[in-house]
């Protein structure tokens, strides 16, 4: 182990409960130089960075608070002004751009993390905002009606009690594959199974009752994942309507 490797298998996530101590705005700002050095596909850095330190606006935008909110944006509309000031066109508004895009806002989104934590300030990765009306978003943040998507909001704070066990993760040898991709066997399966079910492994999201859920994973697939249901279908449309809507997703001519 060396501090790098020591700083990532310290990461975990606060689900919420940060206290009311202030991060310095200087942490915070050592913290996006540093997010901002995570590889970015063809040196566009395609994403925008949105700094929040107000309680009840990160409370209505993630449905969290805590110190810090940034809120990480696929953003081409830099790129656009930019060529439409030197005269040119730039029009990556579509699948391929956004999933490209999207790729950059995470790196750095979870560089950010890793960056904090290794400063000794916790942080939640959140997707709350998609729980919000795309409109709410954009009015909140002012954001530019089209070639703009908040994908990400990283929460910056300092924990309400530092007793909170560290998440499992499933063992190496179930993520990793040589060469070729492998299909897991049933016995690799129910030991997958098996090992959801150990709570000493923390693998789970903590909330089944073994009384009403033989397993982890039947509470998971058929209690925590909503399956299709007419309320879910409507998220889909909504956030496909939000993709269409800025631009990113294209409708055939
Ligand atoms: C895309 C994404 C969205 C997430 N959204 C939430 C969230 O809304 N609320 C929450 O408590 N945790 C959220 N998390 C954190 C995960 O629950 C957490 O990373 C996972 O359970 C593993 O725990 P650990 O990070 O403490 O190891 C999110 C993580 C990711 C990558």
């Amino acid at each position: 182990m060396n501090t790098v490797l020591d700083t990532v298998h310290s990461l975990r996530s606060i689900h919420g409960r940060f206290c009311d101590r202030r991060v310095p705005d200087e942490t915070v700002r050592t913290i996006v130089d540093a997010s901002v050095r995570a590889a970015n596909a063809s040196a566009r850095q395609s994403y925008s960075i949105i700094v929040l330190d107000d309680h009840d606006q990160m409370q209505t935008l993630v449905g969290y608070q805590a110190s810090h909110a940034l809120v990480f944006c696929v953003d081409f509309h830099r790129l656009s002004l930019l060529a439409e000031r030197l005269g040119c066109s730039f029009d990556e508004n579509n699948i391929i751009g956004f999933v490209t895009a999207s790729i950059d806002t995470s790196l750095a989104a979870q560089t950010a993390v890793i960056a904090a934590r290794s400063l000794g300030v916790d942080s939640l990765i959140t997707n709350g905002m998609h729980r919000n009306p795309p409109e709410l978003v954009h009015q909140e943040l002012n954001l530019p009606t089209t070639s703009v998507f908040p994908l990400i909001t990283v929460l910056l704070g300092y924990p309400l009690d530092d007793d909170q066990p560290p998440r499992g993760r499933l063992r190496t040898e179930h993520v990793i594959h040589q060469g070729t991709y492998r299909e897991p066997d049933a016995a690799e399966l129910d030991q997958i199974i098996t090992a959801y079910d150990d709570p000493t492994g923390g693998l789970g999201l903590g909330q089944w009752d073994p009384r009403d859920f033989e397993h982890y994973l039947k509470w998971f697939f058929q209690r925590w994942c909503s399956s299709p249901s007419p309320q879910n279908t409507e998220r889909v449309r909504a956030f496909q309507k939000y993709l269409t809507d800025s631009g990113f997703w294209w409708k055939e001519q």
